[in-house]
């Protein structure tokens, strides 16, 4: 029989082996390649001390093609909880030095129990993504192991939030679980992601293509929309998830955390009155207004390389978090197409199921005209962002800059699609469109030179674009001075705080996929 000395030494052998993860050597390559390992990664991203391991000795199961020979204890996968920031978190680091990082039956199994506590618990859950997919070797149990993943990832969808971080290569199974999450790190040139990769689509559609156009991180922050934020390395990702976190509740039935502030509610800033040049062509950076209102100017955009023409993000208004909405007129006008619609949509969806209250800035002159933009689906995509406006249950407060043109007036969280204030510049130009159109087509036939069509456009806008009209109806609530634009929302948002929306019971609605 052992002693307790015997006991105690053969427990710490046994925990520096499962610390090992692949052995030194591929600890080494990881290194090499710029990379953290999976334990490196939890610990840099959680507070100092508050990580909790589970499942430590779990090995995988398979015996087939000589794997009884290769246990490794952890598996693939480390596991557990901790905190950030004081909060309650749990995590999982693929580790890529154990087959890189595939998915085993015993690594989903892992992944899946702290799903479950984290939906149980209430808290949010991370994934520290650097992994090969499905193990090959482990056949059907693997892909099993993945359907249940994703499974849970559904069903914690909306419940409580989840952030994926791509820190290596993610093949296969190893993206769609980060896809069902709500935001996606990318780490700059050491991270991929792909359903296939360069070799199997040489194989099929003979196209030759680096894995970095494929699936790298300025891919998919600037082309396809997959992920949301870039990091320039491990721990400056790691950075990012925390900062994100703070903007958060821990699920849908709390409210984020309180941050007090210094900064005056009162404040006001004369640079905001010029900010919205008087010549409606002109083009203003929204993100110059949006930093200027929150508390201590802070702003973090979400996806900030794709679909420049509409601005999304987190801060804070009077210490509470909020999320904001703009049409950025610096790119193509502002105007709304089918990609923005698509952005603008998910974020608004994601601030309603966490009780962050949204702030839109609107100046838009419309929804993007032409060809490749209807025979794609302009009127399916740009209906997301209607019903996703139209279902937000949270406080809606909206400021119109300068135009709000056409359908894109009403879809942008008007007065007539839930809106709770709106306020309008006096600046804005609230028409069914701009005064050159309108008036090519309500005088077509009927000017006979140019200065009588320059002195239509100047009467129409004096006469409708304007934001009297609609202050008239009762459709802005107030019309404001730009410098006052920070108190007048803290005051709106103080004064919705309460407030309650008890839809007809559903199943859930069938939004326009
Ligand atoms: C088992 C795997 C593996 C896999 C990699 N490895 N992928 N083992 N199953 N799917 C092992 C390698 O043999 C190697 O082991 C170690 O992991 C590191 O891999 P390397 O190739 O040396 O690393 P690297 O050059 O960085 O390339 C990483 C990679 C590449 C891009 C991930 O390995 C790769 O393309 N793997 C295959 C990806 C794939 O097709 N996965 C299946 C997807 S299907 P040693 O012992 O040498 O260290 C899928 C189904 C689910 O996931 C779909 C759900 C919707």
């Amino acid at each position: 029989m052992k002693t307790l000395e015997e006991k105690y030494n053969q427990f710490e052998q046994k925990i520096k082996e499962a610390t090992q993860g692949g052995g030194s050597e591929r600890i080494q390559k990881q290194h090499e390649a710029g990379k953290q390992t999976a334990r490196e990664r939890i610990l840099e991203f959680l507070d100092s001390g508050t990580f909790n391991e589970f499942d430590m000795f779990v090995t995988h199961r398979c015996n087939e093609f000589g794997m009884d020979k290769t246990k490794t204890p952890g598996d693939g996968v480390i596991t557990g909880y901790g905190k950030v920031e004081g909060r309650l978190v749990y995590v999982f680091a693929y580790d890529f030095t154990v087959f890189g990082g595939t998915l085993s039956r015993a690594n989903a199994d892992k992944i899946v129990k702290i799903q479950q506590l984290a939906l149980k618990m209430g808290a949010p859950l991370i994934g520290l993504n650097d992994s090969g997919g499905a193990r090959i070797q482990e056949g059907v149990q693997s892909l099993a192991g993945y359907a249940e993943i994703f499974h849970n990832n559904v069903k914690s969808s909306g419940v409580v939030p989840q952030i994926s971080c791509i820190m290596g290569p993610c093949a296969g199974g190893a993206v769609y679980s980060p896809a069902l999450t709500d935001f996606i790190i990318m780490v700059k040139d050491t991270s991929y992601m792909f359903v296939t990769g360069p070799e199997v689509i040489k194989a099929v559609t003979h196209e030759d293509v680096t894995k970095e156009e494929l699936g790298g991180a300025i891919t998919h922050n600037s082309r396809s929309g997959v992920a949301h934020f870039v990091a320039e390395n491990d721990e400056q990702a790691a950075m990012l998830i925390r900062e994100l976190l703070g903007f958060l509740p821990s699920n849908n039935m709390e409210e984020a955390p309180f941050v007090p502030t210094t900064d005056d509610i009162h404040r006001q800033d004369e640079s905001l009155q010029t900010l919205v040049p008087l010549d409606p062509n002109k083009p203003y950076d929204i993100k110059e207004l949006i930093e200027t209102i929150l508390d201590d100017k802070n702003f973090l955009e979400v996806q900030p390389h794709y679909a420049k023409n509409i601005v999304i993000g987190f801060g804070r208004m009077a210490g509470q978090s909020v999320g904001i909405v703009a049409n950025q007129p610096m790119h193509l006008a502002g105007v709304l197409d089918i990609d923005s619609s698509i952005k603008g949509a998910r974020f608004v969806r994601f601030c309603d199921a966490f009780n962050i209250p949204i702030i839109t800035f609107v100046d838009v002159p419309g929804f993007l005209p032409g060809l490749t933009q209807e025979t794609n689906g302009i009127i399916k995509h740009g209906a997301k962002i209607l019903y996703a406006f139209s279902e937000a249950s949270v406080p809606l407060i909206t400021i119109i800059t300068r135009k709000a043109y056409g359908g894109a007036y009403c879809v942008m969280a008007s007065k007539h699609i839930g809106a709770d204030v709106n306020f309008a510049y006096p600046t804005a130009e609230i028409a069914v469109m701009g005064p050159e159109g309108a008036v090519n087509i309500i005088f077509r036939n009927k000017i006979s030179n140019e200065g009588e069509r320059l002195g239509k456009i100047d009467e129409y806008r004096e006469t409708l674009a304007n934001p009297y009209k609609a202050a008239e109806l009762g459709y802005i609530d107030e019309v404001i001075y730009p410098k006052q634009t920070r108190f007048k929302i803290i005051q709106a948002l103080e004064m919705t705080r309460n407030k309650t929306q008890q839809p007809p019971h559903r199943k859930h609605g069938n939004i326009v996929l």
